[in-house]
């Protein structure tokens, strides 16, 4: 019932794979990381749009190659115990993933709506050459298009769409995504919204909760998952 997000983004550096290494060692099964395309089409493990907050580099991940990305340092800003993490490739995080026995939330970032089909394409093929277990997977995005290229390329995977407002669609117009979840903003969840994605059927996630007293009032609402950057502070079942 608890994922780590970003790995376990408040205990180390988020999206590394010692993050990622935290949230296992806080007992959780499930863990979600944002994956974007380098300059060379190689998908990586990185949240925001720009290296500036979360690495020793500037500007755009876009602009850089893969090479280049992996010539960065992703520890030291978060604490100098981190210095030398570096930025993973998703092939990196597959791995781990498969060495820790951990199932992955894996979000398509989407800054740049050129990547979205390129970014799909080139998760999916990946994702099938390690023969990563689909019963261990779920695509995620606020993006309604890459979910419609998840369903068209590889539909066993489960979809999950990611959302922080609720009153701009409805339930029925993601429909066609035949979707599993439904992972919400803990901010915006009402009760009513909480019974209507229940109502349809869908497992319903919430990010980013991380104070475990409010953790009964979510559960109480129907909420399956919550995606926490403290894993180490939830009872874990
Ligand atoms: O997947 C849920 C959550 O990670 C979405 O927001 O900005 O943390 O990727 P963000
Ligand atoms: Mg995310």
């Amino acid at each position: 019932m608890i994922s780590g997000h970003r790995g376990a983004a408040a205990l180390a550096p988020e999206n590394t794979l010692a993050s990622v290494r935290k949230a296992a060692e806080s007992g959780v099964s499930w863990i979600e990381v944002d994956t974007q395309l380098s300059l060379d089409g190689v998908p990586i493990v990185f949240h925001d749009e720009t290296l500036n907050r979360c690495s020793n580099g500037k500007g755009k991940v876009a602009d850089h190659t893969m090479a280049q990305l992996k010539t960065l340092d992703a520890g030291q800003w978060f604490s100098p115990a981190f210095k030398g993490e570096t930025i993973p490739t998703l092939e990196e995080l597959l791995d781990t993933c498969l060495a820790l026995d951990l199932s992955l939330n894996l979000e398509l970032k989407i800054h740049h709506r050129h990547q979205i089909e390129p970014l799909v394409k080139a998760v999916v093929t990946l994702i099938q050459q390690k023969a990563f277990p689909v019963d261990k997977l779920i695509f995620s995005s606020f993006e309604k298009e890459a979910l419609e290229h998840c369903q068209a390329l590889w539909p066993e995977v489960r979809r999950g769409f990611i959302c922080e407002v609720w009153n701009g669609y409805s339930l029925d117009s993601l429909k066609s995504l035949d979707l599993y979840s439904i992972h919400i903003d803990h901010h915006i969840l009402t009760p009513t919204i909480a019974d209507s994605i229940k109502a349809a059927g869908l497992v319903l996630k919430i990010w980013t909760l991380n104070t475990p007293s409010k953790a009964d009032r979510f559960f109480k609402m129907g909420v399956d998952n919550i995606i926490t950057d403290k894993p180490d502070q939830f009872q874990v079942c």
